[in-house]
């Protein structure tokens, strides 16, 4: 047993493992209690050891979920006991994952504790998709939103600023509102034919990839009955993703894969 507690906040990424730090994988590895929820996948859990102690405290369908206040309690309550505690997150713990607000729970009450960041769905979705969320002549910059609304109420954002086509928009928790976030864009003067990304899952083998429109995006999502965790990218540097389209979800086809089968000979 170690002299005293530490609470890791550890980033494990979108989804494929392989996008896992060094850090992460590590501290995964020689944690005394690893505490998950939904958007962590079970192919990360796999690197903890047996005989670890895992706690699950995301929505579960039916069951109890654990509200934020339970989990920060759970984790001063494991503090206590003096062990490595490595709390997963889906991403990056500080993009739209509540790491802040848990920092500062341990950090009020004295509590050791370190942060790892993860790679965060916006770079790993477009980047799988084929979307460079920069690009020269085509934008000057990025901004992701949440496209929840606190406590669900109505979306309060200056679209006027949002409504940039030097900007590329990136939108996490979008797909209940993206009918509103296109209506207000485009009233906001953004054009109705921007390029627009839904990617769901990205970064997985069963990503799915919509290029549309503005316009057209909420028709879109529902015609094909996108599901969560979906990302949206609004923006010109939408137009390149038909020719960057690198990720092949079938990994025999892809350039590893092929690899794969001239070692294999
Ligand atoms: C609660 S936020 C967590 C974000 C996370 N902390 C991060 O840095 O990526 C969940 C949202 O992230 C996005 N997301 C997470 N993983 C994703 C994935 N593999 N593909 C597409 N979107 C994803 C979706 O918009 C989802 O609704």
């Amino acid at each position: 047993m170690k002299d005293s507690a530490c609470v890791y906040l550890v980033g494990t990424g979108p989804g494929d493992p392989d996008l896992l730090t060094v850090k992460a994988l590590r501290l995964l590895q020689s944690a005394d209690v690893v505490i998950y929820d939904r958007l962590v996948n079970k192919a990360i859990l796999q690197q903890v050891p047996a005989g670890v102690l895992k706690i699950f405290v995301g929505k579960a369908t039916s069951n109890h979920a654990f509200s934020q206040d339970e989990t920060n309690r759970l984790m001063v309550k494991l503090a206590d006991k003096k062990r490595t505690i490595v709390r997963l997150k889906g991403g990056d713990p500080f993009i739209f994952g509540r790491g802040g607000e848990e920092a500062l729970y341990l950090a009020q009450r004295d509590i050791p504790f370190e942060i790892v960041p993860g790679i965060t769905a916006a770079t790993a979705a477009a980047t799988y998709a084929g979307i460079p969320l920069t690009h020269r002549g085509l934008v000057q910059s990025v901004q992701f939103i949440t496209g929840h609304g606190r406590n669900n109420k109505p979306l309060d954002f200056d679209w006027q600023k949002l409504a940039d086509p030097q900007t590329t928009l990136v939108v996490y928790m979008g797909l209940a509102t993206i009918g509103e976030i296109s209506k207000q864009l485009i009233v906001a003067g953004l054009p109705a034919d921007m390029p627009v990304a839904a990617i769901e899952n990205g970064s997985t083998a069963r990503q799915q990839r919509l290029l549309t429109t503005l316009k057209d995006v909420p028709k879109d999502v529902k015609l094909y009955g996108l599901q969560p965790p979906v990302l949206f990218v609004i923006g010109r540097v939408v137009g390149l993703a038909e020719s960057l389209d690198w990720f092949i979800t079938d990994d025999l086809d892809s350039c590893e894969g092929e690899q794969d089968k001239h070692a294999q000979g």
